[in-house]
């Protein structure tokens, strides 16, 4: 028997992120351990059709974040569910901190509402709210994520944001973390890729054996 393990990536746009991804997945498949990289919005057929609205259509704030609980809760019921309950490590790169730092802390919306719809799209039978057992935060300056994102692709509705919008999407994740510090590990991605690896790494293999010494 393996414990279930549903881990989450967040940051602002630019910090860079997705890069560290696939070499975690890595280390659980070295552990033999069934892994199931997904990301949000998206990770279903419907919500990846969701995301592309999301990332492309303007739209009423509301209706924004009404569509990223959508998405999360097909997301949720489809894949990220069923591969907990068969013991698989669940690596979601965004889930539920980024809907409070963007759309809560980028966007402004309501803070208690989106605290509402979180209940209702991730509450389980139990009466628990199914969140990440660990959420690995890529913090960065919003001044050097811009400079970073200025040789990208072509942005999207997020990624072109000002950096003012990105200084609140930052709060917004600090918000959260000091709300529920226990499931956070919080990474510096201003360091060379090396040192951020390095981080994740470490702190993710001390987190892991301190979940064997609870368990
Ligand atoms: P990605 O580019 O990291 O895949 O993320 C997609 C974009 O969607 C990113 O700019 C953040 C944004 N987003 C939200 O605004 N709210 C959410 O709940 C999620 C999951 C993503």
């Amino acid at each position: 028997m393996h414990k279930p393990c549903f881990i989450s990536f967040e940051g602002i746009d630019g910090a860079g992120k997705s890069t560290h991804i696939e070499t975690i997945a890595q280390w659980w498949r070295a552990q033999s351990r069934e892994v199931v990289l997904t990301r949000e919005p998206g990770g279903t057929p419907l919500s990846e059709q969701l995301r592309q609205h999301l990332l492309h259509d303007a739209m009423d704030p509301l209706t924004e974040a009404l569509l990223m609980f959508a998405a999360r809760r097909e997301h949720l019921v489809q894949v990220i569910e069923p591969a907990l309950a068969r013991q698989a490590v669940v690596l979601c790169d965004r889930f539920t901190d980024a809907t409070f730092a963007y759309q809560g802390g980028g966007r402004g919306f309501d803070w208690a509402t989106l605290e509402q719809l979180e209940t209702m799209v991730q509450g389980l039978p139990e009466g628990n709210i199914r969140q990440p057992d660990l959420t690995v935060w890529f913090d960065l300056d919003p001044a050097i994520a811009a400079q970073r994102l200025a040789n990208a692709r072509m942005p999207d509705k997020f990624e072109s944001q000002p950096q003012a919008f990105f200084e609140d999407v930052r709060a917004g994740y600090a918000r959260r973390l000091q709300a529920q510090p226990q499931r956070f590990l919080k990474i510096d991605a201003s360091q060379a890729l090396p040192e951020v690896h390095e981080q994740v790494l470490s702190g993710l293999q001390r987190w892991w054996q301190a979940q064997g010494a609870k368990g």
